[in-house]
């Protein structure tokens, strides 16, 4: 363990935390990568990220140099970054502890990230909600643009004739506009609906145009593996352990729930779920017993009271049926936790940030909200939590009822609960009604 996060410049001890300004983080070495890339021709510095394997940070882990190898050729014409700053995951606030207190490792990333894939605008989108970190983030591209990253001049003061601007746009609070195709929409000034996919972003996105979209984690990450190199990356991190694409990296994971510091610590991706809580977030609150785990965001499902072992990395779906890493940002439950109310509590949740697009998922999630409420108020029957199970197993991506994969998340959540805390769900349905021994099909599927 350090006193300091690996790789960012934020001190681990809170007191010691504040927000860099920009000459704060140039006095740190900030913003040299951004001069090092601009010497290399911009498929050179795709390639050092493509050969990091560096895998998204925002949910779904796809690796972020071969996105970047899917755009076209340039024709002349406005292509676009969009930065998903949304981060409205419940249990998750890695990416706001990135923007409060580095923001600038975020803005170099972009500005390396658009000279690599000839992108000349970058939208930071932000949760509605974050009225703080609005501020700072528009102050430190005010700065990039008082130094001349950032501006028609071309980047880093007209290093290059390559010039790049960069726009905050602030969203309205819907946790739906966290999807990257729901993003573009909301960029758009519509509705924040997610799109049919093909095309792809990379060939029509933002107005039809060209366009990455990656997560500010996943950004913040570029400049230190183009300063460092990818084999430097690749010595943190671990391997598959079931033939998959490996884990490589450190990873920003916020721990919250009953441990007695809930934070975001900068780990290697492989530590267990149980190193984690014990040497970095000061234990499970009180001594209590470890019950269980929210994986990493709702939508992920939860780790099983025998799962504290857990290895937190990309294999962490098949391995311990879940949906995946997710923001690897863990909710701990302690051995008081009701698991019947954390379901009812992720239910509501869906019910109400459900865009309404799909029938599966708009009325699905009403349905599986009111008949958790059923079986915890006493009311329920085997039948309800039956048809609980039905309703959940039909919506989302992978039973291909859905446009997008927040019913998919809805659908994980409701499931993994009840098959790992099935007798906390019979003892709450009415005695007489409690009969038969249905089970959620099996978890099959890790893709977010
Ligand atoms: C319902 C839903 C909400 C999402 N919310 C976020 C979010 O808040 N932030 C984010 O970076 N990715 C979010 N994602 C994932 C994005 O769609 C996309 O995969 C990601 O921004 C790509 O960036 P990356 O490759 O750098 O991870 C969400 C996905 C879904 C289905
Ligand atoms: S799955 Fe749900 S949130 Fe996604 S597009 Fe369909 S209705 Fe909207």
């Amino acid at each position: 363990m350090t006193d300091r996060f690996l790789t960012r410049n934020i001190p681990r001890k809170r007191e010691e935390r504040k927000t860099l300004s920009f000459n704060d983080y140039v006095s740190a070495g900030g913003y040299q990568t951004l001069k090092q890339s601009l010497l290399k021709r911009p498929e050179e510095v795709v390639e050092i990220v493509k050969s990091a394997e560096l895998r998204g940070r925002g949910g779904a882990g796809f690796p972020c140099g071969v996105k970047w190898t899917f755009l076209p050729d340039p024709d002349g014409e406005s292509r676009y970054l969009c930065v998903n700053c949304d981060e409205a995951e419940p249990g998750t606030f890695k990416d706001r502890l990135l923007v409060d207190f580095d923001p600038h490792s975020v803005i170099e990333g972009i500005a390396i990230a658009c000279y690599a894939c000839k992108l000349d605008k970058a939208y930071f989108f932000m949760r509605g909600e974050w009225e703080t970190q609005a501020k700072i983030v528009q102050n430190a591209i005010d700065e990039a643009y008082e130094n001349g990253i950032f501006g028609s001049q071309g980047l880093m003061n007209g290093a290059t004739d390559f010039s790049v601007e960069c726009t905050l746009h602030r969203g309205a609070g819907a946790y739906i506009c966290g999807e990257e195709t729901a993003l573009l929409e909301a960029v758009e000034g519509k509705r924040g609906w997610p799109r049919i996919k093909p095309p792809f972003p990379a060939v029509s996105g933002l107005f039809g145009r060209p366009t990455i979209i990656n997560n500010v984690e996943t950004l913040a990450a570029v400049p230190l593996i183009v300063e460092k190199g990818a084999d430097w990356w690749k010595s943190f991190g671990c391997e598959s352990s079931i033939g998959g694409p490996a884990s490589y990296g450190l990873k920003l994971m916020g721990v919250s729930g009953h441990v007695n510091n809930p934070d975001v610590f900068e780990v290697p991706l492989g530590i267990t779920l149980r190193s984690l809580v014990n040497d970095y977030a000061g234990g499970m609150k009180n001594g209590r017993e470890f019950k269980g785990a929210i994986a990493g965001g709702v939508s992920m499902g939860v780790l099983g009271p025998d799962q504290f072992d857990a290895v937190m990395d990309f294999d962490i779906g098949p391995k311990y049926d879940v949906m995946g890493l997710g923001t690897a940002c863990p909710t701990i439950f302690d051995e008081d936790t009701d698991m019947v109310a954390v379901a009812r509590n992720i239910a509501r949740f869906y019910k109400n940030e459900s865009c309404g697009q799909c029938t599966p998922c708009r009325e699905g999630a009403d349905w599986i909200y009111k008949l958790l409420c059923r079986i915890e108020s006493g009311e329920g029957s085997m039948k309800d939590l039956d048809q609980l199970l039905e309703v959940a197993s039909s919506m989302g991506i992978i039973p291909g009822t859905t446009i997008c994969g927040l019913s998919d998340g809805n659908n994980w959540a409701v499931r993994t609960i009840v098959n790992k805390y099935r007798a906390e769900f019979e003892a709450r349905c009415k005695p007489s009604l409690v009969s038969g021994t249905s089970r959620a099909p099996e978890n099959t599927n890790s893709v977010v």
